[in-house]
């Protein structure tokens, strides 16, 4: 097959390509918005064309939810307009979507076809991306995931490996509930996809399994990089100025795609202790 993957600068498009190494057979095409604005229509028209791409993995977004907030229509533009030029562009498409797309005041793991309810401007961007493509696109999987780090981008697992650095104690909030998930985990599922027997379009759940709050993120973060210098307390959401309401309960079921690809997925402190290594190994 002939892929494109956008937004390969990307935390989650890094390890699509580290991964693609491992899949030798099919042929890549690695773009980010200076190789393909994807909110340029006719430049994706023209390059599906041009290269014949059979399957698009939509790795790019807009994924600042503080900035969203105070710029939704340039969020709308890249996660849903630009999410329709991908659409319409006549090939299989993988979409990535997110927990944000629900309310968060969920007590148990949402399913695929609860009710959404997105609180943020984030949120109702990227569902209206996911709007457009089950429009548009009828060879669509929609990969819904959440609390994504990897070795690549600026994300919370180095930014607290800094501050467990820098600092002697901190505060992290303990009143929020998610999974952790090491996009190259996230690849590896993508990958699932591409490799099954048949093609399975359809909305699935995908992160890391287990869960944990961030304050638990945080002490595992540090207990793995050997940071014994900062002492972490447990905070309530009320007591972090956040600029944008964040979900209190994240939690995605992801029974389905493990159902349909018939795969066991890792625990979330599996998926850390393999990011950290890689993380020491880099610097
Ligand atoms: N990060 C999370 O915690 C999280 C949680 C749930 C779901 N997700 C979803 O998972 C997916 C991957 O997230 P990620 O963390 O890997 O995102 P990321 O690190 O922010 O990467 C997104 C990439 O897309 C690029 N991009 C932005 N606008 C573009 C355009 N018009 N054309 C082409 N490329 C463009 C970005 O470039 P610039 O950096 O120059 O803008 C960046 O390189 C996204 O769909 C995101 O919504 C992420």
């Amino acid at each position: 097959m002939k892929i494109l993957i956008t937004g390969c600068n990307g935390q989650l498009g890094n390890e699509m390509r580290v991964l693609s190494a491992l899949h030798p057979r099919h042929t890549y095409f690695f773009t980010d918005v200076a190789e393909l604005d994807i909110t340029d229509r006719e430049a994706v028209t023209a390059f599906v064309h041009e290269h014949a791409i059979d399957l698009i993995v939509n790795c790019a977004a807009y994924t600042n939810v503080d900035r969203a907030e105070e710029d939704e229509p340039t969020a709308m533009r890249i996660n849903a307009d630009a999410v329709a030029n991908l659409a319409a562009a006549g090939t299989r498409l993988i979409h990535i979507s997110t927990d944000y797309v629900f309310s968060g005041d969920e007590h148990q793991p949402c399913r695929e076809q609860d009710p959404v309810a997105p609180r943020t401007a984030y949120g109702r961007t990227k569902l209206a991306g996911e709007q457009q493509v089950l429009a548009l696109c009828p060879e669509a999987v929609i990969l819904r995931t959440a609390w994504l780090y990897s070795t690549y981008g600026n994300n919370f697992v180095k930014t607290m490996l800094r501050l467990g650095r820098e600092k002697e104690s901190l505060g992290v909030v303990f009143d929020q509930i998610g999974t952790p998930t090491y996009a190259a985990d996230l690849a590896q599922a993508i990958f699932t996809v591409i490799e099954a027997p048949e093609w399975h379009p359809d909305i699935y759940h995908f992160t890391n399994e287990g869960v944990c709050s961030w304050y638990d993120f945080t002490l595992a973060i540090h207990q793995l990089a050997g940071i014994t210098t900062c002492a972490v307390r447990p905070i309530l959401s009320s007591e972090y100025q956040y600029r944008t309401p964040r979900p209190h309960y994240s939690v995605l079921d992801k029974s389905k795609f493990k159902q349909t690809f018939g795969v066991a997925i890792p625990h979330w402190m599996d998926g850390l202790r393999r990011c950290v290594e890689e993380l020491k190994i880099k610097n």
